[in-house]
């Protein structure tokens, strides 16, 4: 797909729902009891893994593409019936280490499989203190990815011969990352242990799973960078309203900060704290940003966000703040190349284990633009104000590197063309339409 210059882009846009929060409301509405009605789901292809892995796992799930409303007519925590086949969760890393978790607890064997790019990212992370709790979890392949086997609890099958109650152990977690989809999949089988089950981690990740579990009925608890969870609860359906993703706002914060003459508004984009790292950046960088109409829905707050062109500054990013943007780092590294002065990110190893080894494909692709960019253990050195030149990007298939390019090419010199551009539909199926309508 090409890309050209743009002279200015000005509009509002509603950008789709929030990734973490659809794939959670999914998987804890089946949990639940009764009917959870989830409002601005995310109709990308990763949460559509979600859906079809938990319809395979006998839940009956509706979803209305046209309005985004899905309909999950959940089972209780014991109601998830044994699946015929593989699972298979696509690209989804949150599907995957996420339903490990639950289906750690259940008295039957599953299988997870998924893509080339899912295949090769670590689930040692995962099979590592599912395996502590009691849960009998491998890698087919024995290295520690997917495909995946889960044979339902061992203390179950040795214990409870045939009862339906599976019995995890609780543990309590030192986590070496600050992973929310590694947090996520420990707390969930604690929903199935005999005790409390806590993780701590070395900074805070996002803490939407904490939050729905408590609106769902869990007890769920936090101090600090630890979560608590207490076993067994009684999980009653609700209704989630999804905010927009802030991590697909990024894109368009980005568009409307360094292209020209540039003002755009965002609606009703989630700003979880655990989230907004992408603001204090930009605010970093100098930029003119601001938040509007700011509300609240379940525990998550969001808020319009209005951007101006800017003349940005280089910045340094390290420690606590990589969580809180982790996925935004590909769109700042081209927000990098736009300002002026140094830009250092550090402290974010966890690029290399993404849909693709992001630092690498990052590096490679500005530097064919003409960027001046290093890579480094763990980030890249960026010294901006280098004008940026079309070129060809193999986007690796990996749609957050996709939809940075395309804005990077806003401000290129020339065509440039994204290869396996089509990647989007994994979060943001509407991408380039709705980059088209507030180019003017
Ligand atoms: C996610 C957590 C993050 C993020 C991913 C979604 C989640 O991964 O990169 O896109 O929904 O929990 P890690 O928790 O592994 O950092």
């Amino acid at each position: 797909m090409n890309f050209n210059r743009v002279k200015k882009i000005t509009g509002e846009i509603v950008v789709p729902g929030d990734k973490s929060i659809s794939h959670r409301a999914v998987m804890f509405g089946a949990l639940a009891e009764g009917m959870t009605e989830i409002h601005g789901f995310l109709q990308g292809a990763d949460c559509l893994s979600t859906i079809s892995c938990f319809q395979e796992l006998g839940i009956q799930i509706e979803n209305d593409r046209s309005s985004n409303q899905v309909k999950v007519y959940g089972k209780g925590l014991h109601g998830l019936s044994s699946p015929s086949g593989m699972l298979d969760v696509g690209n989804s890393g949150t599907t995957m280490r996420l339903i490990s978790g639950i289906l750690s607890g259940q008295p039957f064997e599953s299988n997870l499989t998924g893509d080339a790019s899912i295949k090769k990212r670590p689930m040692g992370r995962i099979i590592k203190p599912l395996t502590m709790m009691g849960a009998d979890i491998m890698s087919i392949p024995a290295n520690n990815c997917a495909p995946l086997r889960i044979n339902g609890s061992l203390k179950t099958r040795m214990q409870n011969h045939g009862h339906k109650k599976a019995f995890l152990k609780g543990i309590h977690y030192e986590s070496p990352v600050a992973s929310a989809q590694i947090k996520s999949s420990i707390l969930l089988a604690g929903l199935y242990a005999d005790s409390p089950t806590s993780v701590t981690e070395p900074y805070v990740s996002r803490n939407h799973s904490e939050i729905m579990l408590r609106t769902f009925g869990a007890d769920v608890a936090t101090e600090g960078t630890t979560a608590t969870i207490q076993p067994n609860p009684f999980l009653k359906a609700t209704k989630v309203i999804v905010p927009g993703d802030i991590s697909s706002a990024a894109y368009f914060i980005a568009a409307g900060l360094i292209v020209p003459d540039s003002e755009v508004v965002i609606r009703h984009v989630g700003i979880n704290p655990t989230r907004d790292g992408i603001l204090d950046v930009c605010r970093m960088m100098g930029a003119d940003i601001t938040l509007e109409n700011e509300s609240d829905s379940n525990g998550e707050p969001y808020a319009d966000i209005h951007v101006k062109t800017s003349t940005l500054k280089g910045t340094t990013i390290e420690g606590g703040l990589i969580p809180r943007l982790i996925d935004e780092l590909p769109m700042i590294a081209v927000l990098a190349c736009a300002a002026e002065g140094t830009t250092i990110i550090k402290d974010a190893q966890e690029l290399k284990v993404k849909e693709s080894n992001r630092i690498d494909v990052m590096v490679h692709n500005l530097s064919l633009m003409g960027a001046d960019i290093t890579a480094t253990d763990d980030g890249m050195i960026i010294n901006g104000g280098k004008p940026l030149h079309g070129a060809i990007i193999n986007s690796n298939k990996d749609h957050r590197i996709a939809m940075s390019f395309a804005i990077a090419s806003l401000i290129a010199d020339n065509t440039t063309t994204i290869q396996d551009a089509d990647c989007v539909t994994i979060s943001y199926p509407s991408f380039y339409q709705d980059l088209e309508s507030l180019v003017k």
